[in-house]
């Protein structure tokens, strides 16, 4: 059976006697609206744990001024039903005070440099600080074995690794395949802002991401020449471009012609609504 609960003490009571007699904690942190992808990770954190802790918080740090805050679904009810149905046992879902009881202006933030700033951090300045600092926080909270991400946001999980990493989080980070509809769109709490003609125009951006993936493979090009016939593809499919890279999987970096593997990022506008992707190409 679920239980929710709302403070890090009642979160801290219930995950403190589970460790205490010897469980292994797994742990997804999600901002809700939880859809088929969310509960895959669900469903990795059960093959993973023997307790399933999420948690659903709608982190103000991790958006930008005109971003859709205000706007993101918060579906708390429908969410529960999912969680209960694939075996999660405890939900933490704080208030805005209980994660930053200084308010968000007066927090320490977890910088992560050097990857934060590039590909979504050009255009969301901030945004990796945002989800660094709140990921930390909840860790310090959960206090979780393994936390479970999903790679559809690919930068975020290379940045929550560093951060890991460099902070001597004892916790293993697992990522799991971009959970995807049949006609290939990403599944995304921000499909729900599409009408139904632009889910199928949505969907382009897969066959879009094959397309440089079979470019790829054929070395036919180089990676600039295929990487702009494919931003004309997305321009010509109606997407507003906010990048289209080549990027080394680990330091995402730009990828050089010869590079032995290679992640392809995707972000676009269709009208108001800003869709992201990726694809790791092995070409050895
Ligand atoms: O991926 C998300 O839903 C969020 O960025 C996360 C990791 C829960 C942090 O707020």
């Amino acid at each position: 059976m679920l239980t929710t609960v709302h403070t890090v003490q009642d979160l801290r009571d219930y995950v403190g006697k589970a460790r205490r007699s010897g469980q292994r904690i797994s742990f997804v942190p999600t901002m809700g609206n939880l859809h088929e992808g969310h509960l895959a990770l669900i469903d990795e954190a059960r093959q993973l744990g023997n307790v399933v802790v999420a948690s659903i918080f709608v982190n103000p740090m991790q958006f930008g001024e005109n971003e859709d805050l205000d706007a993101y679904p918060r579906t708390l009810d429908a969410d529960k039903k999912g969680l209960e149905a694939h075996g999660c046992d405890l939900l933490f879902a704080p208030s805005v005070n209980e994660v930053y009881p200084a308010g968000t202006a007066q927090e320490t933030r977890v910088e992560v440099p050097g990857l934060s700033a590039l590909h979504c951090g050009t255009s969301r300045p901030g945004h990796f600080t945002g989800v660094a600092t709140v990921v930390s926080k909840l860790f310090n909270m959960v206090q979780p074995d393994i936390a479970v991400f999903g790679q559809k946001d690919f930068q975020q999980l290379a940045v929550i690794r560093k951060m890991v990493l460099d902070l001597c989080f004892p916790i293993e980070i697992i990522g799991v395949a971009t959970s995807r509809e049949n006609s290939g769109l990403a599944r995304s709490s921000r499909n729900g802002y599409l009408s139904d003609a632009e889910k199928k125009q949505a969907a382009q951006i897969y066959q879009i991401l094959e397309y440089c993936s079979t470019q790829l493979i054929q070395h036919d090009a180089s990676l600039e020449t295929i990487r702009q016939q494919a931003a004309q593809k997305l321009t010509a499919l109606g997407f507003r471009i906010d990048y289209l890279n080549f990027a080394n999987p680990v330091t995402l970096e730009m990828a050089k012609d010869g590079d032995p593997e290679i992640v392809i990022l995707i972000a676009v506008w269709l009208g108001n609504t800003r869709l992201i992707d990726n694809m790791t190409v092995s070409l050895n």
